[in-house]
């Protein structure tokens, strides 16, 4: 059996949304201290929904498929749903990764999350800090 699903291979191969948001009203940028790997998030938001989201990854094949996907499953949504999105989702929506591949999923889902806090902060929203909990921890095994 393949590592790598047909769909990971597809958004590696040609990645949706890549780039830079100009005017974005929310950055985040996360990385994983042990492969080195980073991605940064940019997102558009008018009231409450994510109008516009771009990433740059400089990472692994799965890290770009991870971003790819997340970026697509949040584009058009409200900051609520964006929110909810685990880890977990983008690599069943990429029909699978390899395990030791998983974490790579874990940087977009909080790229997607420190760049939501950013815009509250930039905003001067109040937040639930409960829910940026991951944020701040590293999720790299060293
Ligand atoms: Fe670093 Fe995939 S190996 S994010």
């Amino acid at each position: 059996m393949a590592l790598y699903s047909d769909k990971v291979m597809d958004h590696f191969r040609n990645p949706r949304n890549v780039g830079v948001i100009e005017d974005a009203n929310g950055v985040g940028e996360v990385g994983n201290a042990k492969c080195g790997d980073i991605m940064k998030i940019y997102l558009k938001i008018v009231d409450g929904i994510i109008v516009d989201v771009k990433f740059e990854t400089f990472g692994c094949g799965s890290a770009i498929a991870s971003s790819s996907m997340a970026t697509e499953m949040i584009k058009g949504k409200p900051l609520s749903q964006a929110l909810e999105l685990t880890n977990k989702a983008v690599a069943e929506a990429l029909d699978g990764l390899p395990a030791h591949k998983m974490h790579c999923s874990v940087l977009a889902e909080e790229a997607i999350k420190r760049a939501i806090l950013d815009y509250y902060q930039r905003e001067g929203i109040p937040y639930d800090e409960e829910q940026f909990r991951s944020v701040d921890c590293c999720h790299c095994e060293g």
